[in-house]
């Protein structure tokens, strides 16, 4: 019986080889982080039926969640800490990916759908900021509406005025649909290009081992376990932050710690809130297209290791000076 049902939903395609170091840790960050995402979906279907984007009651539907509704302090901690995991799975999943040489040929697409999720994930946190609308979340959309007047007629989209209904009322349909449905997407794209070209090959010398993929399979499920039970943990230890109501026109807050390098870089000159971020990305857009040498070995790649661990000590430092330096005016 459940042999025939095994069969008809091709549970058995699941049943294919795949070389051994695929089920090692840093080969199962991509999973661990899917399964991340997966968490933010669960509670934050449940989630929306509780909060309400007017501006008047966006920030008192949180506190009802967090104090009225029933376990929704724990589902709002869920949902915090899911994102902190994801950040953090994701961040070590490119880093890997790139001391790999993952992004070389013929895994180039791969890479850029990689890219653009990571676009979307600064979307989802930076949405979700926004919509807690508490000074911290109410400094996120001013910056966001400074920068989008800067692009003029591009950047009305996301201005105030583009349309009556009110930017915390678009961003929460951004937050809730818009970016699922685009991730989601991305996502069948990535995993689709992933088991076209199979797991990149190994960069120290391997065991030439196969192993059945519902080997990867079952250990991503007790990754998922682990993950769920450590954000879970986190979610009854530790309270999400919530501020009161926003005061119009001032700034006193930081922003979450992944935007930290950002902040700091603003600090310095302004106009790095628009700069930065792009020239980030273009970078590790054109990666790919700019480092099309074969070799995957590390002695051999010195030029893109050197660039990429300068890059990430200075995000790092960056972040750290984020932590450390105290709250400050930015905006003209
Ligand atoms: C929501 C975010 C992401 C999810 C859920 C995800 C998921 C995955 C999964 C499940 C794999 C299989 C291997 C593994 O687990 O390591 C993978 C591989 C890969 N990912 Fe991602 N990924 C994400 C973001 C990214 C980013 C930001 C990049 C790079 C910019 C990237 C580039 C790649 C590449 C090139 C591979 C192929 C690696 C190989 O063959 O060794 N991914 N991803």
């Amino acid at each position: 019986m459940f042999e025939k049902f095994k069969e008809s939903l091709g549970i058995n395609s699941f049943h294919y080889q795949i070389p051994s170091h695929g089920n090692k840790i840093p080969y199962t960050l991509g999973g661990i982080t899917l399964i991340s995402l997966t968490i933010l979906f669960i509670s934050g279907f449940i989630l929306t039926q509780f909060y309400n984007p007017a501006v008047s009651d966006a920030n008192r539907s949180i506190l009802y969640i967090k104090n009225d509704v029933y376990l929704g302090w724990f589902i709002r901690g869920i949902h915090y800490w899911a994102v902190q995991t994801l950040t953090v799975t994701v961040s070590l999943h490119l880093i890997r990916v790139f001391m790999t040489a993952a992004y070389k040929k013929p895994r180039e697409f791969t890479w850029l759908s990689g890219v653009l999720l990571l676009s979307l994930i600064g979307g989802f946190i930076f949405t979700g900021t926004v919509l807690k609308w508490d000074q911290e979340g109410y400094e996120a959309l001013q910056h966001n509406l400074w920068v989008m007047g800067k692009f003029g007629i591009f950047g009305k989209l996301f201005s105030d005025d583009f349309s009556k209904v009110n930017i915390l009322g678009r961003l929460y349909t951004v937050h809730i649909s818009i970016l699922p449905f685009l991730s989601i997407l991305l996502l069948m794209v990535h995993l689709f290009l992933i088991k076209i070209h199979g797991i990149s090959p190994v960069i120290l010398e391997g065991d030439g081992r196969m192993v059945d993929f519902t080997s990867h399979i079952r250990k991503l499920i007790k990754y998922g376990i682990f993950t769920l039970l450590v954000v879970s943990v986190l979610a009854i230890v530790i309270e999400p932050p919530l501020g009161g109501e926003p005061v119009e026109g001032v700034e006193a807050t930081k922003p979450p710690w992944m935007f930290l390098w950002l902040y700091s870089l603003e600090n310095i000159w302004v106009y790095f809130l628009i700069v930065a971020p792009n020239v980030i990305l273009l970078m590790l857009f054109l990666l790919p297209f700019i480092d099309r040498g074969s070799s995957i070995k590390l002695q051999e790649r010195k030029v893109a290791i050197t660039v990429f661990i300068i890059i990430l000590l200075t995000m790092v430092g960056l972040i750290i000076n984020g932590m450390i330096t105290s709250a400050g005016h930015h905006m003209e």
